[in-house]
């Protein structure tokens, strides 16, 4: 059976709602093919924009993160609800961005993670080792904290709307890219952490990307590797080109 491959986009802090309006115009046309599902992120005052751009195309628009509360007195945070109301139909949550430069540890990103489940949007949930970890062998000591704590008390029907994108620390916005077979074998453990507390078909079907430098001259050496079930992409996603390419 072909695999359904999973390309996303995530901005980070570019594109004003018009950048992103025409960005989505000209990548439409390019996104038909079936088998792929493509998402993208755009900044939260771009999402109403974006998602009016890609009404009726395959492009699925969300949010690359939202507060843990529902609602309340927290100057400058932006609700699930809010997301959702602007278009979003899927959040980005603990990016290493997030958990570096905003404190955002594996209990805060759980939290959100079960508020987007709430709100029904899908999580893509983000971890990934640093440079450090890995050189001292801690890459799988840390992919399974960040996923025992970050999935904790997860039912069958919650963990099966969910994304999990791998992306080692030491590969983001840096052009390092981890080779394919270092992408597949942490891809493996992932998998096979989550069959241990969930079930084995749970595991196989929920989506694992690799995210960190992907780009054209990659992809598919990437996504020829059976347990790589797409990308999430920074950098290379801001350019029509790239992005339609890959
Ligand atoms: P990059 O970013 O593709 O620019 O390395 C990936 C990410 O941060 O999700």
């Amino acid at each position: 059976m072909k695999k359904t491959i999973h390309i996303a986009g995530n901005w980070k802090m570019h594109f004003l709602p018009g950048e992103a309006t025409s960005f989505i115009e000209k990548v439409t046309p390019f996104v038909k093919m079936g088998g792929v599902n493509v998402y993208i992120a755009p900044p939260y005052t771009s999402i109403q924009a974006s998602s009016r751009a890609a009404k009726g195309s395959l492009i699925h628009i969300g949010a690359q993160n939202m507060s843990e509360h529902e609602s309340g007195a927290y100057t400058g945070e932006i609700s699930s609800a809010m997301i959702k109301e602007a278009g979003a139909q899927f959040v980005i949550l603990g990016h290493s961005e997030r958990r570096t430069y905003f404190c955002e540890d594996n209990q805060v990103i759980h939290r959100k993670l079960k508020r987007a489940l709430e709100e029904e949007l899908q999580p893509i949930l983000c971890v990934g080792e640093t440079d450090e970890e890995r050189s001292s062998n801690q890459t799988q000591a840390i992919l399974e904290k960040q996923l025992r704590e970050g999935l904790r008390d997860l039912g069958a029907k919650e963990l099966s709307l969910l994304m999990i994108a791998y992306e080692p620390i030491w590969a983001i916005g840096t052009g390092k890219t981890a080779t394919p077979e270092m992408a597949e074998e942490a891809h493996g453990l992932i998998r096979t952490y989550i069959q241990s507390f969930a079930s084995r078909e749970i595991a196989k079907k929920i989506p694992i990307l690799y995210g960190g430098s992907v780009k054209t001259e990659n992809i598919r050496d990437l996504l020829s590797e059976p347990n790589i079930d797409g990308a999430l992409i920074g950098g290379a996603s801001l350019d029509v080109r790239s992005f339609a390419q890959i």
